[in-house]
């Protein structure tokens, strides 16, 4: 065993369904977790949800139930969602539990009898979005610094923390310790915050304003901050106050993923906190940019929210953990459209890495099934085997610097190398021409290092990679990133091979297929320029052209369909005992109310399809020209549901 490494995560407000920035900070710190598994290293991941506190009471509130209650059945949805994802966390922290609510109060109570929390009348200003106290001097434009909401002002009696003696200590931690907060440039963010004079931590709130909460054990008139008992669940999982030996066994965290967004709480409470405790500080706290829809914020009043649920049903789990990896460099924002999410997918995964596993895999098949031994390396092979080592070494040292998105760039960059020493060394011709001992070593250079390439992708991407390896003979091997490093991998030759459906199928994006059924695809179009057809193949018959029904509708309810923004999601009138639903692809041209209440045309007996997890039955016309698309429609009143022929 190398090392430990203790992940966190921060733990979810339960108030609404999980998004793709929970989603995020989930898989990013599975991935760091099942590295450091692969090397070795006594690995412990811990997420969890944050249960308390004004949002998780008003969204109860707004439901007509009790918070506890609305906790139970949201924190499933988070539950769930990891298990989707394939997430290995050790543990699943609630705040409601008694395990975390105990601990809490016995540090409240410890930190009060040592003077570190002291009662005191508080004036000035509340933030209820973000529950935080502000002075006159915080504000920005009279509104709240972080959200920029409208503030209350505020007069009570409170209990605080004596966060401002610890201020000069927290800077000079922060300037003595480089990778104490992460990136670099949040850590010059918190030293610049740390240049005003740092008040005390207001963190208590009377149960007149608020109930739900953790009851402060020396007054039972006041609740604990929310913060204050959130940030405790990091140590109540592992221990803290109750199993000596569990808790030095994973304290300090190696890296506590946060979103940049909650960099206050955890580079200046949270340190602060431990030292009043005597708790060691954490190895780093890492703050991650966010996702960002196109250009613009996520949030649910633009409804540009990214459903992970959606892009699962796209291009599968792994493939969205790759995409997530890939396409984000740690501590930036980064951008998510379905677009770029395709085209990676395309061509990082089917182009590249799936197409290397098919090669070799039809290339052995055909030359008996079982991986050859190879003859002497040759420059070709020297070159690839070298592509490999390079993202062997590069892996580790991106995780280390966290530079995922580097590692595996790496990575990709020797699958390519892959393809393109397959290409020079042209096997299928060595197959042809007889060639055994050339095309062994072919193969057998392109098993052995795809294998190694699958074993660095893994933690990214567990189920592929476990089926490339099984496709690749290797049955219930576990080979590790640590074997990788140490040189030790089994040989792979006399293993057979396996065939297997494409690893990933190349996607065809749905909403860029034209509404209009009858329009080609402009590839199709070229495709026939190049090798005409003769005309009479396009022509049908009229019995062909009666088996397709058309008729009239009446669109009675339109929306848009989450996480896809060029499809409507439509209820239809066409005569019949209940409106059917249709998705159609109109939503670039017509927005919901647009196209409400108008009479369309609409193929009625094709087959029912899903779109998007939404169901569809039946497809309505449009004509397209260019950029321009429009409805067919009918001349005048007429019922829906009349035929059309
Ligand atoms: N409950 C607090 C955390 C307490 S930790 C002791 C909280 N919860 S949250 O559910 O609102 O947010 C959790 C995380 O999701 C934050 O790290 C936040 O940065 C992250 N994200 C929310 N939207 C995001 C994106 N659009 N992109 C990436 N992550 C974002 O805050």
């Amino acid at each position: 065993m190398s090392g430990k490494f203790y992940v966190t995560t921060p733990i979810y407000y339960v108030n609404d369904r999980p998004h793709i920035g929970h989603a995020y900070t989930t898989i990013l710190a599975d991935v760091l977790a099942c590295f450091h598994r692969s090397m070795g290293d006594d690995t412990y991941f811990l997420t969890g949800t944050d249960e308390h506190g004004q949002k998780v009471e008003n969204a109860a509130a707004k439901n007509g139930i009790s918070p506890q209650q609305h906790a139970d059945e949201t924190v499933v949805r988070f539950q769930e969602l990891w298990k989707k994802l394939g997430i290995t966390n050790n543990d699943f922290i609630r705040t409601t539990e008694d395990r975390h609510k105990d601990v809490v109060k016995e540090i409240l109570q410890d930190l009060y009898d040592r003077g570190e929390i002291y009662k005191a009348e508080y004036t000035g200003w509340y933030c209820v979005g973000c529950e935080r106290y502000f002075t006159e001097k915080d504000l920005v434009d009279g509104k709240c610094p972080d959200c920029g909401r409208e503030v209350s002002a505020l007069k009570e009696s409170n209990y605080f923390f004596r966060m401002s003696k610890y201020q000069e200590w927290l800077i000079d931690y922060i300037k003595s310790h480089p990778d104490f907060i992460q990136p670099a440039f949040r850590a010059n963010e918190t030293l610049g915050f740390l240049k005003q004079p740092l008040a005390d931590l207001c963190i208590s709130r009377p149960k007149a304003r608020l109930s739900w909460g953790i009851e402060l054990p020396f007054d039972s008139d006041y609740v604990c901050y929310v913060w204050f008992d959130a940030l405790i669940n990091y140590i109540s999982a592992v221990g803290y106050r109750r199993d000596d030996a569990a808790f030095a066994r994973r304290w300090p965290a190696g890296c506590q993923l946060i979103g940049k967004d909650i960099l206050t709480t955890h580079s200046v409470y949270w340190p602060t906190m431990l030292k009043a405790m005597n708790v060691e500080m954490p190895k780093s706290i890492f703050a991650h940019g966010w996702w960002l829809t196109g250009n613009t914020k996520m949030s649910k009043s633009l409804g540009n929210v990214v459903n992970p649920m959606d892009m699962i049903g796209l291009v599968g789990v792994d493939a969205f953990r790759y995409f997530l990896m890939a396409e984000m460099t740690l501590g930036n924002d980064a951008s998510f459209t379905r677009e770029a999410l395709l085209r990676r997918y395309n061509s990082d995964l089917a182009n590249d890495l799936g197409n290397l596993l098919s090669r070799v895999v039809k290339l052995t098949l055909r030359a008996g099934g079982a991986i050859p031994a190879p003859g002497e390396p040759t420059g070709n092979e020297e070159e690839f085997n070298a592509a490999v080592d390079t993202a062997v070494s590069g892996m580790k040292n991106c995780l280390e610097n966290m530079k995922l998105d580097q590692g595996i760039a790496a990575v990709l960059t020797a699958v390519r190398a892959g393809n393109r020493y397959v290409e020079q060394c042209a096997p299928w011709a060595m197959a042809k021409n007889n060639d055994t001992a050339h095309l062994n070593t072919v193969l057998y250079t392109v098993a052995a290092n795809l294998r190694r390439l699958a074993v660095l992708l893994a933690p990214v991407m567990p189920g592929k990679m476990a089926e490339l390896q099984k496709a690749l003979g290797s049955g219930d091997e576990v080979l590790t990133i640590g074997d990788l490093l140490a040189g030790n991998c089994p040989d792979p030759a006399g293993r057979m091979v396996q065939e297997v459906a494409p690893l990933f199928p190349r996607i065809q994006d749905e909403e860029e297929k034209p509404a209009a059924p009858c329009a080609k695809p402009e590839k199709k179009e070229k495709a026939k320029a190049e090798v005409p057809a003769p005309e009479v193949a396009e022509l049908i018959t009229i019995d062909q052209f009666c088996k397709v029904k058309l008729k009239t509708a009446k669109v009675v309810a339109a929306e848009k369909l989450e996480g896809a923004d060029k499809l409507l999601k439509l209820k239809i009138d066409v005569g019949e005992a209940e409106p059917r639903p249709l998705v159609a692809g109109v939503a670039k041209y017509y927005t919901p109310e647009e196209i409400l209440g108008k009479t369309i045309v609409i193929v009625s007996n094709l087959q029912p399809a899903k779109i998007r997890g939404a169901e569809s039955r039946g497809m309505l016309l449009a004509a397209k020209a260019g950029k321009e698309l429009r409805l067919v429609t009918v001349d005048g009143d007429i019922p829906a549901g009349a035929e059309i022929g």
